[in-house]
């Protein structure tokens, strides 16, 4: 293997040889050709700490002191309703996506009833348990250092994310955010949602709308993907006259159950890994960095 962390024991690969390909392929064409998308919510985040589960951005703000007790039990319950169904690969996508729409509709109902206040956000994040994978600050810095873009793609909350990026010090001026963003009223009370929604399985409709910011890529044709949904896969169809692309999926939750899908569509899977040791790795081959 060019990479010896593709050895790691939380490594699997259908295709090992067509992995290392690609990889050979993409640095022979330069860092000045990649860029770099990443969802956010348990793959840029922890999933678990101890056994404990991490916050997506919905979470940091259904366990914060922004909402009220009703409001937050009755998120609690959407999430133990809505999240089986999200990771259930026994039900085809499009069965799931009306399901989808409804909990993020819901959610984001339930989330304005509330008035949050803008500036309130920075400190519900400040005592959040939100934490990035370990390693986080090498992959922002490096991407930054080597000028290489990376697009944030995410059915969370922009708002949030931005935030939890902003206080760990990695929103660099290469970091581009598609997501949720939240509609704030003249006093600064939150009032709707911007935009088209964008929730686990539209991100290719979310991808096309976006037209202009991969015009402006479009000298860049290879592409790292990471993800940790089935439905992230198509955060890169936006992406004009791409060459190659390599997929790297974070398999967190029912492995077994959803280790062969996770195999057939990402081309490296990150069993029960907390860490980006391994993306890392592959940038540090792809900028021809030791
Ligand atoms: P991502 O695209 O950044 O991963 O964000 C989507 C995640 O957000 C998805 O795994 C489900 C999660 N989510 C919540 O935790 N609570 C909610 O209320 C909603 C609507 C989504
Ligand atoms: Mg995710």
């Amino acid at each position: 293997m060019v990479i010896p962390q593709l050895s790691n024991a939380s490594v699997c690969m259908k295709d090992p040889q067509r992995v290392q390909d690609i990889l050979v392929s993409m640095q022979k064409a330069g860092s000045n050709t990649l860029q770099v998308i990443s969802d956010f919510d348990m793959t840029l985040t922890r999933f678990a700490v101890n056994g404990k589960r991490c916050p997506t951005c919905h979470n940091i703000l259904d366990d914060s002191r922004l909402i009220n007790e009703e409001c937050r039990l009755k998120l609690k319950d959407l999430l133990n309703t809505y999240y089986p169904i999200e990771i259930d690969t026994s039900r085809p996508v499009a069965e799931k996506l009306p399901l989808m729409v409804e909990w993020w509709t819901k959610a984001h109902e339930l989330l304005i009833e509330q008035k949050i206040k803008k500036d309130a956000l920075a400190v519900a994040v400040q005592e959040s348990e939100a934490m990035l994978r370990d390693g986080y600050t090498f992959f922002f810095d490096h991407l930054h250092e080597h000028s290489i873009p990376l697009l944030i793609f995410s059915a969370g909350i922009g708002d949030i994310l931005e935030e939890v990026i902003r206080q760990a010090g990695v929103f660099h001026s290469n970091v581009n955010v598609f997501s949720n963003y939240m509609d704030f009223d003249e006093l600064g009370v939150l009032q709707g949602f911007k935009g088209e929604l964008i929730h686990i399985y539209n991100k290719r409709e979310g991808a096309l709308l976006n037209t202009g910011h991969f015009r402006e890529l479009r000298a860049r044709p290879n592409v790292l993907l990471l993800g940790d949904s089935l439905g992230d896969l198509t955060m890169a169809d936006g992406v004009q006259d791409m060459e190659t692309i390599l997929k790297i999926g974070f398999l967190n939750d029912k492995v077994e159950e959803r280790r062969p899908a996770y195999l057939d569509s990402y081309d490296i899977v990150l069993i029960k890994d907390e860490t980006l040791e391994v993306p890392n790795a592959v940038l540090r081959f792809l900028t021809g960095d030791k």
